[in-house]
This record gives structure tokens, C-alpha cells and sequence, in this order.
């Protein structure tokens, strides 16, 4: 089943090519559409709500054309935008009341479904008083429950984490995923973050310069390698376990390396190809000969992040290239994720920095 379609579809203004050519279809589920500042992914989003026409091509969102059936298309979808919207000077109830009676819900079937809406957001406690006094992770909440409120089959979320610290942004992608999982309704969700996604959503679309990168589920993306990662506790008599366990493995034949990728635990983890069942017993024995607790031993996972580093990088780290990215793949997110091939703090490294405003 395909929930949105799009054939050739682009959107040209005078100055700029917001989209061109694109063509993808969406089934169900929970989709990221990922992509730097100025990728074009908001201006998608208004062209699937029908609130703005294409320039050329079509696109269709739950099999009706965004051309013809705007009003059908906003009955049926939830939408988030992406900036600040809000009144302060009215509470989440009266707003999401509001905002449930403009898409047609009876009085009694709007406050109730406020009531429950803003239940799942976690906003129960704070309903009553103004929008103003919010902070930036509640003022997000609010939005996410009035595009929740009329019950849709579809939701559009425009960068729904933006502004909030790492804690905030767990949240909300949990909340996100359980949109999905508890109520059934699939989910568009945009980032500029390569790596916040992959644990929420199923399917993947990265766009850059309004144009399609690729598209493919995220268990693709992040397809298991033959790299084995292990991971040791020290002890008194190897205060470096993982140094201890490194130098050993080397003895036995066993080229390692460091988990330079960037990642949390970095330099605690040693990388190894695990050509055969063999190589686990012999990682377990060297482990136990030299004493030491095995905390972790597993076939490590690509990052959706790694997929978009250059192969020039991918070369000097030794790591198998990912999931069949093209050299313009590569190229084209080397010139939109600057900010990515840095091996910095897991946030910092997985962020689309300098998109095309910024170039
Ligand atoms: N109304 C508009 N008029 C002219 N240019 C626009 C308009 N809206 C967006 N753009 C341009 O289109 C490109 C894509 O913008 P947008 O869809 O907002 O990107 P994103 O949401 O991925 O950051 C940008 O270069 C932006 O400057
Ligand atoms: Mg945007």
C-alpha cells in the first residue's frame, strides 16, 4: 500500500529549485525524510498538504492528488509545522479544542479528544495554563497533539525535535513511535539529523538539493556487518583490558581495530572481521585466559551517519563500505554534511550541518 506518491515532482521558485524531480512512493509505518537545512523537505510537506502548487509533475497522499483534493487530503492528515505557532495567550486546551472544532469534531467529541491527545503527549498536568509560560519541549507537544487531535490516518511532522536538548528529543521520538504503534496512524517525520531517526523509523528518504539520495527501509541502511565489537571490563592485573585484549588478539593472528566511528564508548571497544563461529570462541578464550569480563561481544550495525561518510574514509578505517551507497551519493552528502565526517560527539557527528542557505 502506498500512503504518498510523488512522480517528477518539482517546485521551482524564481531564485531557487526547492525540489526537483523527485519520485518516491511511502507505504505505512513511520518515515523519515531526512536532509540538510534547505533540502526541500518543508517544502514538500506543503505541496502533500496541497497547500502549495507544484511547478511540475504529481503527487498523490493516501491515493488522492495533491492537485484536486487538498481539502479531502487536510481532513485525513495531521500536520506539525515546523516554527512556532502557537497564541501564548490561550491554554492547550482551548488551542487543541480549537484546532479539533476547525477540522470538524462536535463540541463534546473535541474536548474529549483534546482531553486524550493531550494525555499522550504528557501534557495532562499543564493543560490549563497559558502557551506562553511554556518551555520550547512543551510548546512542541502542543503542537503535536493538535495534529493528532482529529484522529488521522497519516501525520506530517516537520522537524518536531528542533530546539530541544537530548533528553527532549528521546522523548519526543518515543512519542512519536508510539503514535504509530499505539494508534495506527503512519507518521512523515522530517530531521536534519542523520542519526536521530533510525531508531524511530522504519523507512528512510534522504533529499538533498531537492533531490532524491535515496530512499530504502532502515534495516537496510543499517545492515549488520562482519565486524565484531568487543567489549571488556579491566582488571588489577590488566588495568587496560582493552589494551591487554587488543595486544592478545594480535598475538593469535587477529588484526583489531579501534571503534573510531565517533560513537559512544569509542576507544573502550575493539573492532574485529569475524570470518567464522571460530573467531567468537576464540575472542571467549582469550577473554577468559587473560581474566576479564566480557561486557559485550556482538556484530556491530552501520550507522545511518557512516552510510553518508566519504569512501576515502570508509578506505582509511577499513570498514566495508555500506549498503551500497553511489560515489554521488557519497559526493553529494560530503558537500551537505561537513559537520558529519567529523568524528565528534555522536550529536554533533550526525548532523547535516551547512545546507544550501548556508553554502
Ligand atoms: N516561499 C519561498 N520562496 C522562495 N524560496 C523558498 C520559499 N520556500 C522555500 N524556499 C527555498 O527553497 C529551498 C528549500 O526550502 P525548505 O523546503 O524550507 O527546506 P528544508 O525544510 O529542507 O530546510 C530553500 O533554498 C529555500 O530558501
Ligand atoms: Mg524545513
Amino acid at each position: 500500500m502506498t500512503v504518498i506518491a510523488t512522480e517528477s515532482l518539482s517546485k521551482r521558485y524564481p531564485r531557487v529549485t526547492a525540489l526537483d524531480r523527485l519520485s518516491m512512493d511511502i507505504g505505512p509505518g513511520v518515515t523519515g525524510l531526512v536532509g540538510a537545512n534547505g533540502a526541500g523537505k518543508s517544502t514538500l510537506i506543503k505541496i502533500l498538504l496541497g497547500l502549495s502548487p507544484t511547478t511540475e509533475g504529481r503527487a498523490a497522499v493516501l491515493g488522492l492528488d495533491v492537485a484536486t483534493s487538498g481539502g479531502e487530503i487536510r481532513e485525513r492528515v495531521g500536520y506539525m509545522p515546523e516554527h512556532d505557532c502557537l497564541p501564548p495567550d490561550v491554554s492547550a486546551t482551548e488551542f487543541v479544542v480549537h484546532m479539533a472544532r476547525m477540522s470538524g469534531l462536535p463540541p463534546a467529541a473535541a474536548r474529549e479528544r483534546t482531553a486524550d491527545t493531550l494525555r499522550h503527549v504528557g501534557l495532562y498536568e499543564e493543560r490549563y495554563r497559558p502557551i506562553g509560560g511554556y518551555s520550547t519541549g512543551m510548546k512542541q507537544r502542543v503542537k503535536l497533539a493538535q495534529a493528532l487531535v482529529h484522529d488521522p490516518q497519516l501525520v506530517f511532522l516537520d522537524e518536531p525535535t528542533n530546539g530541544l536538548d537530548p533528553v527532549g528529543r528521546d522523548e519526543m521520538l518515543g512519542l512519536i513511535r508510539r503514535v504509530h504503534t499505539d494508534f495506527g496512524i503512519s507518521v512523515l517525520v522530517t530531521s536534519h539529523l542523520l542519526g536521530e531517526l533510525e531508531r524511530t523509523c522504519d523507512h528512510v528518504v534522504v533529499i538533498d538539493g531537492g533531490k532524491l539520495l535515496r530512499s530504502s527501509s532502515t534495516t537496510d541502511f543499517t545492515q549488520t556487518t562482519t565486524t565484531l565489537a568487543v567489549e571488556v571490563t579491566d582488571s588489577d592485573e590488566h588495568p587496560d583490558g582493552t589494551g591487554a585484549l587488543r595486544k592478545a588478539l594480535q598475538g593469535r593472528g587477529v588484526a583489531t581495530q579501534d571503534d573510531g566511528g565517533g560513537l559512544p564508548g569509542a576507544g573502550h571497544t575493539v573492532l574485529l572481521e569475524a570470518e567464522s563461529e571460530e573467531t567468537y570462541d576464540l575472542v571467549r578464550d582469550v577473554v577468559a585466559d587473560l581474566g576479564l569480563g566480557l561486557v559485550r561481544m556482538e556484530q556491530r550495525r552501520h550507522h545511518i551517519a557512516e552510510v553518508f561518510r566519504s569512501n576515502d574514509e570508509q578506505g582509511a578505517q577499513g570498514e566495508p563500505d555500506a549498503g551500497g551507497a553511489t560515489a554521488s551519493e557519497h559526493a553529494a552528502a560530503r558537500a551537505g554534511t561537513a559537520a558529519a565526517a567529523e568524528k565528534t560527539q555522536t550529536a554533533a557527528a550526525e548532523q547535516m550541518g551547512g545546507g544550501r542557505d548556508a553554502r
